[in-house]
């Protein structure tokens, strides 16, 4: 038997037993007639002890021991003389009678401890290692725990997993697939999936009316800290239920979820809905963080015709007062001035109102406003003294995500972002069009299968761009963790919604005709949601990067830096491919 206990095991009650742990040695502290050993597994650390009375070889033995050699002992358990509040174990030690190595180590490129010594990069190429770290270990373990608990929610609500094809053809969900070049189909490519959306919707043909997945997609976009090339959805696909029976379902998972893995309610009951267009207004973002106010408020009636050329040419004006700001310096306003100017912002300057405690009024702008016009405007926004406006001017749309922006990194700066506080919220009735101005056409917004609200149906032609979707998103401080819809299960209405996006029958019959014709051997009403699990689980922990959270995750280009791919493949496989290389420019 290689182990009687685990190294996180072992308590008070267990002294005098005789028992035999197996692990990594995290450290070695000779203190000349003792040595100490902390040994670790994934169930936490026991300090093992060789004491003065044992003999020169166990000690010879003990002293030797490099870090992350593994090693099996057999000792008995003592209570500590110094206790250790800080670990599970650290009442008690185990003194050693016998040290056995089972495995040597090279000495590890970075600490294995809690807190670690490498750099990303580093700790990336050797992922298994940095996975020991206990950070790590309680990530995956939290990951575990909510996918469980995902699984026995949607089980005892009659869900159930089927898995569906990951070689499959193109499916449009706006992001750039991934190919696999076919050998017994020369010069065809499959695609891996971005979702199983059409495999689901056809699943809900087939008469699975309750179906779910824990499943990896695979999208081909620009990663940041919560994007990954593959990741994993919790996807969910159900028939006859309308946008309540989704939500009402999904809120409940959410709920069991959270509840299974932190042991806290979730959120409001219940959840929060807002639709899309208040979001865009009141945060400037469809993915409202509500942990804190300090909302967007339009000034473009109150601040035009005032002679400030740069106001009275602009189609929107809207601003923030940042609470209890008004103590800002020159060259704090600057830095946020630089911040919001950054391109991938792209506002073009930054107009303050600075409300004093004393009721004063000063701002950038007082040549072309009165503090009393000011103080209007300081009325619609709510502010009080003490606070800082923060106004900005020009496209509606780039001006929203400007004040957005600031909106989160005031937010942040404040502290008000605070991690271990969860604000749920539905995000509803998105539009179901996007106009693209580079290819002057309209994009599905969710998806080409996201139905419209009934009653704009009727716009679909005259004023595409005002048409609501059935579309809803699950939003959680601002991170968008969910999205699904309610979708077309009429053939006719697809094909409408197909000639909206710009394919001709024949291209819209070569990429869906299987879904399409699908439907046209009864199709249930149906509708459904897919969840970020990595960022689901990302939340839950409190982390902000999703790769936390993922075993081997890629980095920042793409890449598994520990296996080096992706890579060259070899000319014979190559030829059996049929694929020639080109040099990139
Ligand atoms: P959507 O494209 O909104 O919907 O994706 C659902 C959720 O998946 C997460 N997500 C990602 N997580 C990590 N890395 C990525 N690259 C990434 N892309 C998306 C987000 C998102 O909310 N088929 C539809 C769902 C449906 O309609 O039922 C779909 O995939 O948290």
């Amino acid at each position: 038997m290689y182990r009687t206990h685990t190294c996180g095991e072992l308590r008070a009650a267990d002294v005098g037993k005789e028992v035999t742990l197996a692990g990594w040695v995290q450290k070695v502290r000779n203190l000349g007639a003792m040595t100490f050993i902390d040994l670790r597994d994934r169930y936490g650390i026991t300090q093992l002890v060789v004491d003065e009375h044992a003999p020169a070889a166990l000690k010879e033995g003990a002293d030797g021991m490099g870090r992350e050699f593994v090693i099996q002992v057999v000792g008995h358990v003592v209570e500590r003389a110094a206790k250790n509040p800080k670990i599970p174990t650290g009442d008690i030690e185990v003194a050693l009678d016998e040290v056995k190595i089972l495995s040597k180590a090279d000495t590890p490129p970075f600490t294995i401890e809690e807190n670690s010594d490498g750099g990303d990069d580093l700790r990336m190429k050797y992922r298994y290692l940095d996975l020991r770290r206990g950070p790590l270990q309680r990530n995956m373990m939290l990951r575990h725990r909510m996918a469980q608990s995902a699984r026995s929610f949607l089980d005892r609500e009659g869900f159930l997993e089927i898995e569906t094809p990951f070689l499959i053809g193109s499916t449009p969900e706006g992001a750039r697939d991934f190919v696999v070049p076919s050998r017994m189909n020369p010069n065809q490519f499959y695609a891996l999936p971005q979702s199983p959306q059409t495999f689901k919707q056809l699943l809900m043909v087939a008469g699975y009316d309750k179906y779910f997945q824990i499943v990896r997609c695979f999208r081909d976009e620009d990663l940041r800290a919560d994007r990954q090339p593959e990741f994993t959805q919790i996807d969910c696909e159900m028939s006859f239920v309308e946008q309540n029976d989704v939500l009402d379902t999904f809120e409940r998972m959410a709920r069991f979820m959270f509840f299974e893995t932190l042991g806290v309610e979730f959120g409001a009951k219940p959840f929060r809905r807002m639709p899309w267009a208040e979001a865009m207004a009141r945060y400037g973002n469809d993915k409202p963080d509500l942990r804190f106010g300090m909302e967007i408020h339009e000034l473009t009636a109150l601040a035009k015709g005032h002679g400030f050329g740069v106001f009275d040419d602009a189609e929107y004006i809207g601003a923030i007062a940042a609470t209890g700001c008004a103590g800002y310096t020159r060259k704090q306003i600057d830095e946020l001035t630089e911040y919001v100017k950054r391109p991938q912002i792209g506002a073009k300057g930054l107009v303050w109102i600075r409300l004093d405690e004393s009721g004063e009024i000063k701002s950038s702008i007082d040549k072309f406003y009165s503090p009393d016009v000011l103080r209007g405007w300081a009325t619609e926004l709510g502010a009080q003294n003490g606070d800082m406006i923060f106004v900005v001017s020009g496209e509606r749309r780039r001006s929203l995500t400007v004040l957005s922006e600031l909106r989160l990194e005031l937010g942040g700066r404040l502290g008000l972002r605070d991690k271990t506080k969860f604000v749920p919220l539905w995000v509803v009735d998105f539009p179901l069009l996007e106009w693209d101005d580079e290819t002057a056409r309209f994009y599905a917004m969710h998806h080409p299968f996201t139905s419209p609200k009934p009653e704009d149906i009727p716009l679909l032609e005259s004023d595409p761009g005002a048409v609501r979707a059935n579309a809803y998103d699950f939003v959680v401080n601002g991170v968008e963790v969910g999205g699904g819809s309610i979708r077309i299960f009429d053939s006719a209405l697809q094909a409408r919604m197909f000639d909206l996006l710009g394919f001709t029958p024949e291209q819209a019959q070569a990429q869906f005709g299987f879904l399409m014709n699908a439907f046209r051997y009864g199709a249930p009403p149906h509708g459904g949601i897919a969840f970020g699990f990595d960022r689901f689980c990302s939340l839950f922990g409190g982390a902000d990067s999703i790769r936390d959270y993922i075993a081997f995750p890629k980095n920042n280009s793409g890449r598994d830096v520990m296996i080096d791919a992706p890579s060259t493949i070899d000319q014979a496989q190559l030829d059996e491919l049929f694929l020639k290389t080109v040099k990139p420019e």
